[in-house]
């Protein structure tokens, strides 16, 4: 609960005083955690940083998901912003690579002069965001990358965590992770609570879970869809989207053997080993939802040109879309976003939406279109 005082016992806790010019570790009872405002439901700050591109559809989720979410920064891939949901609301959300709870603020000045600015705050008050911490270590990172952090300043940084929280400091890992931030765009450092991590990649080629999950969110799930990924490769996309109801999952590959099982299946996913151009067992216009991530024409050569092979795709899709309520989410590498916008408007689809984003480092586009017939009937 936010603003609860430190429950660990007031003897294991540790103080720092300065004795003949000397720093020194007493004991002394942790400080009590301020707490929020007082009428009115509590609102906490969070950092969430997420695939670098999508910070729109990331707070449009945000405001579906939380409570009352007003945000303060966003860049292409960090969102700063506070809501009255509790911190284990925002450590669960899933399309969230790291999330950190904002403990304090300082303006942004050197990593080191951070650290001392907001020990030197630690020391008067103690902000929420430290609670039930008995083990932590200082880290930080500028637009998510690691920095080393001046030892000297990391010393009295901790120093002042510790006389705050009683808690120790466990360098080598395996209690709380405390993070100064920065970002480039962002006129302060902040210090954060980690709440959540990314979730481990899957194999070479394969789309992140946090992208994938963006990806199906992009595509409006509802639970009477026919999903279907025509290139289905390790099955991401699939598992995503199984995350939700749904009347059926499909995953489509020539070559690959994807992988189906998912954690958190609210439905089962079948495999169609067929291709993708043709679609032959996918009725016409059975399908709600085609997502996915076909060749990008960079790491493999298509048969014909890059023109036919996505001509042939857009056909495919369009044929097995729903003409009223389909909708299409489709990646493709930067470098061929015309070329597949334009092949999808000659298939019939209504003027896609352009999304740069970055995959791996990778310049690419996701294309969110719908058959036209859909727009004329104001679907
Ligand atoms: C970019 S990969 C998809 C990766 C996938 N999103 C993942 O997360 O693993 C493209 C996939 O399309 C498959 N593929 C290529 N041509 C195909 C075709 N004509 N029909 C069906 N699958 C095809 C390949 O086997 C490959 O697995």
């Amino acid at each position: 609960m936010q603003g609860m005082a430190n429950p660990r016992k007031a003897a294991s806790a540790a103080r720092t005083s300065s004795v003949g010019g000397r720093r020194r570790i007493t004991t002394g009872g942790p400080r009590r955690i301020q707490s929020g405002q007082s009428d009115g439901p509590q609102r906490q700050r969070y950092l969430v940083t997420f695939p670098a591109g999508l910070a729109a559809l990331v707070e449009e989720c945000l405001r579906a998901d939380l409570r009352l979410v007003s945000a303060s920064h966003r860049d292409d891939s960090a969102l700063l912003f506070s809501t009255s949901a509790p911190a284990e609301s925002v450590a669960k959300l899933l399309y969230i690579k790291n999330a950190f709870q904002l403990v304090l603020e300082v303006p942004r000045t050197s990593l080191s002069g951070a650290a001392k600015a907001i020990a030197q705050r630690l020391r008067r008050s103690v902000p929420p965001g430290l609670e039930r911490m008995s083990g932590f270590r200082i880290m930080a990172q500028i637009d998510g990358q690691l920095e080393p952090l001046d030892r000297h300043a990391k010393g009295t940084l901790e120093r002042a965590v510790m006389s705050a929280t009683g808690a120790r400091v466990m360098s080598r890992g395996g209690g709380d992770e405390l993070w100064l931030i920065g970002r480039r765009a962002l006129g302060t450092i902040v210090l954060g609570r980690r709440l959540s991590r990314a979730a481990k990649p899957g194999p070479a080629g394969s789309l992140s879970p946090e992208l994938s999950r963006l990806l199906v969110r992009m595509s409006k799930p509802q639970g009477g869809d026919v999903f279907l990924d025509p290139f289905a490769g390790s099955g991401a996309l699939c598992r995503a989207r199984a995350e939700w109801p749904a009347r059926r999952v499909i995953g489509v590959d020539l070559y690959a053997e994807p992988r189906f099982d998912s954690p958190r299946a609210g439905a089962p996913i079948e495999f169609l080993r067929e291709d993708a151009l043709e679609l032959p067992s996918v009725e016409s216009g059975s399908a709600s939802v085609v997502a996915t991530d076909p060749p990008w024409g960079e790491f493999e050569s298509f048969a014909g040109s890059a023109q036919e092979f996505y001509a042939a795709m857009a056909a495919s899709f369009r044929r097995v879309l729903d003409p009223r309520t389909g909708r299409l989410v489709l990646l493709v590498s930067r470098k061929m976003e015309q070329l597949v916008a334009d092949e999808l408007i000659r298939a019939g689809f209504e003027g896609p939406r352009l999304v740069p984003v970055l995959v791996n480092g990778h310049p690419a586009t996701v294309l969110n279109a719908c058959p036209a017939e859909a727009r004329d009937d104001g679907g």
